[in-house]
């Protein structure tokens, strides 16, 4: 789904993730911490936004890097940033993957992505079918707990669309994402071949308190994003 926030503000957002409470102190010491060694292997970032993933990966040693984003703003600051040391270009995930061959990827990572696809099938069955047989995908969405709270029609088992303000660039900015439970989450992973074997719910760093302390005690007492690392069944 496209939205002017990773769009026509992607510079702003890039500038307000770097060090902020809930990208920086929470979601990716989290999802890091699900990867094993990355040196040498072959890595896949969907929904790359602006790079801070892959600078990551490129500091890890990667043998390859290949970031995939639905937004042209986000793929040209990708390729500002890092050249020749990524591949990037434009893909809507919901429609699939088509310019990756089957079984190449030894990493697929999909940071605050899916919340953004309304059908993850089509999503599963590409990392399914990229996956090299003993590869893995880790990624993170917005927790089904969480988001439950935004239900307009108390049915925590209904998919729904979410319109909301975000202050991430400190204006507000529209942004839609879809709210979903749990079992759909795990079903769209499981009917597609893919097995999950490790699932976090985040751990905001100790910093934070001093940051600010109302913030710290709500992420430490309730969860935000949900973490889940899957591969091929074997
Ligand atoms: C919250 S940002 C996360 C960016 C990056 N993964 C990170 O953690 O820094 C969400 C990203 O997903 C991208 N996105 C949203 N829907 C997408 C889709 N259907 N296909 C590919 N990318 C998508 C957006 O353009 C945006 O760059």
């Amino acid at each position: 789904m496209k939205s002017e926030l990773y769009s026509k503000y992607a510079e702003q957002y890039d500038a307000a993730i770097q060090d902020n409470i809930h990208n920086a102190c929470l979601e990716r010491p989290s999802l890091q911490a699900l990867l094993d060694d990355l040196s040498g292997l072959d890595v896949v970032d969907l929904g790359c936004g602006t790079g801070i993933y892959a600078q990551y990966f490129i500091a890890q040693g990667v043998r390859s890097l290949t970031c995939v984003d639905v937004s042209e703003s986000m793929v040209e600051i990708v390729r500002a940033k890092l050249g020749e040391r990524v591949t990037a270009y434009v893909q809507d995930l919901s429609l699939g993957l088509p310019q990756q061959k089957s079984a190449s990827a030894d990493v697929i990572v999909c940071p605050l992505v899916l919340h953004y696809v309304e059908d993850l099938t089509v999503v599963f069955k590409e990392i399914h079918r990229v996956l090299k047989p003993a590869g893995y995908m880790v990624f993170s969405t917005h927790h089904p707990f969480a988001d439950f709270e935004c239900s307009q029609s108390g049915n925590y088992f209904e998919r729904e669309l979410v319109k909301q303000e975000w202050n991430t660039i400190s204006k507000p900015v529209a942004v839609s994402f879809y709210r979903r439970s749990l079992t759909e989450i795990s079903d769209a992973i499981t009917s597609n071949g893919l097995v999950i074997s490790q699932i976090c719910e985040g751990k905001v760093l100790e910093k934070v308190k001093g940051i600010s302390a109302i913030t710290y005690q709500k992420l430490s007492n309730r969860p935000n994003f949900i973490f889940i690392k899957c591969h091929p069944s074997r």
